[in-house]
């Protein structure tokens, strides 16, 4: 569970009765780009919950404060090398961005995933980790909607702890609807913290519920987020902005249930957490697909290597096959790091948040989204 002190719930019980910050005061949003990369050090780690660590990172060279601003909401991307090969993650920062001196990644530690592993069993206080962003476009910092409604399931909640503490912070004046749902009582993540914000913050309106509470003394509410759990505990559901983090089957599931109690799409924002597709454990060892290749033919002028791809194939997953070395992590659009130049051709990509204006002017596509609709050249 979350450690919070003493100091910890002052400070938030201060923040809480301040007055509202100035325009100065406010902290500026940060480019929503990978404008940043260096290295961080780890100064602190706290187990949240069996398989959670929160790890605080501070500048590795001794600066005082971080050499980047975000936005609550936003993630880093960080990379490590492991058993030779160099692999990437995003994790959401979990901290508030009033906080300049540090950020705080929590991270998860999944049975097969060599990443979150390798972080969570191997990594120590005086660590440094190479890290690139902020990045994303999951962010709320209180001047998109009058009030905000959070819904997150398991580890879903670390951007939605950005966002809470920055709005308690602020002293935000809108309400603020937290609805997080987790398997076992045991796996309340930032549950002593979110109790102690909700006694100093009476905007704060919590609704929990536990999916698999059987064999525990759980008193709460049991089962999934259902319709009738957002609407008792959301006055006026329809009317409000809503952001939804969590695995692909919840989120498919919420929003659902939202656009049918009458959110409008354009007030509903959603975070991905677990890749959609599966990365081949290293650079060339996709399984190749058995059918001949009809699609349009991509070359990847910087390797001399040109192929047509499949029907559906995107380009990262031919680079893939053909071990050239594009970098990846989320596979889904979002951190920007199988950025790659294409130089001739068209491409279709269902998501291009990462990409910013001046990329999409200078003819960046994302490698993981890019499905040819042409012969295309990219520098790779
Ligand atoms: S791998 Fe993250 S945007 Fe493509």
């Amino acid at each position: 569970m979350s450690k919070l002190t003493t100091k910890t719930i002052a400070s938030h019980a201060k923040v809480a009765k301040a007055a509202p910050p100035t325009e100065s005061e406010v902290i500026a949003p940060s480019p929503v780009a990978a404008n940043w990369s260096g290295y961080l050090r780890v100064r602190s780690i706290v187990t949240e919950t069996p398989g959670v660590k929160t790890f605080r990172l501070v500048p590795s060279s001794g600066e005082h404060l971080l050499p980047f601003t975000f936005v609550p909401g936003q993630f880093l991307n960080v990379a490590f090398w492991i058993g030779g090969a160099r692999m990437n993650r995003s994790y959401s920062i979990s901290s508030s961005p009033i906080q300049r001196e540090y950020i705080d990644l929590t991270v998860r530690r999944e049975p097969r995933g060599a990443v979150s592993r390798h972080i969570v069993d191997l990594l120590k206080v005086g660590d440094q980790i190479e890290a690139a962003g902020p990045v994303g476009k999951f962010t709320f910092d209180g001047t998109e909607a009058d009030s905000i409604v959070l819904i997150a399931a398991g580890v879903g909640i670390t951007p939605m702890m950005s966002i809470l503490r920055y709005l308690t912070e602020r002293s935000w004046a809108g309400d603020i609807f937290l609805i997080f749902t987790f398997r076992k009582p045991a796996e309340f993540i930032f549950g002593n913290e979110i109790a102690a914000i909700q006694r100093v913050n009476p905007k704060l309106h919590v609704a929990v519920t536990v999916t698999k509470p059987e064999g525990t003394d759980w008193k709460g509410s049991r089962g999934r987020i259902t319709k009738e759990l957002l609407t008792k505990t959301v006055p006026d559901l329809a009317s409000r902005r809503v952001h939804v983090c969590g695995p692909q089957s919840m989120m498919e599931a919420t929003k659902a249930m939202l656009i049918e109690l009458g959110v409008a799409p354009d007030q509903l924002k959603t975070e991905l957490f677990g890749a959609t597709k599966p990365a081949p454990a290293a650079a060339g060892t996709a399984l190749k697909p058995t059918a001949e290749a009809t699609g349009p033919l991509v070359t990847f002028s910087t390797n001399h290597k040109a192929v047509r791809i499949h029907v559906d194939q995107t380009v990262l997953e031919l680079s893939e096959e053909l071990s050239i070395g594009i970098e990846n992590s989320c596979r889904v659009g979002t951190c920007g790091l199988c950025k790659v130049k294409l130089t001739s051709g068209e491409v279709a990509m269902a998501v291009q948040d990462s990409l910013t204006p001046d990329d999409q002017a200078n003819g960046i596509i994302l490698a993981c989204q890019a499905k040819p609709k042409s012969d295309i050249v990219v520098e790779a």
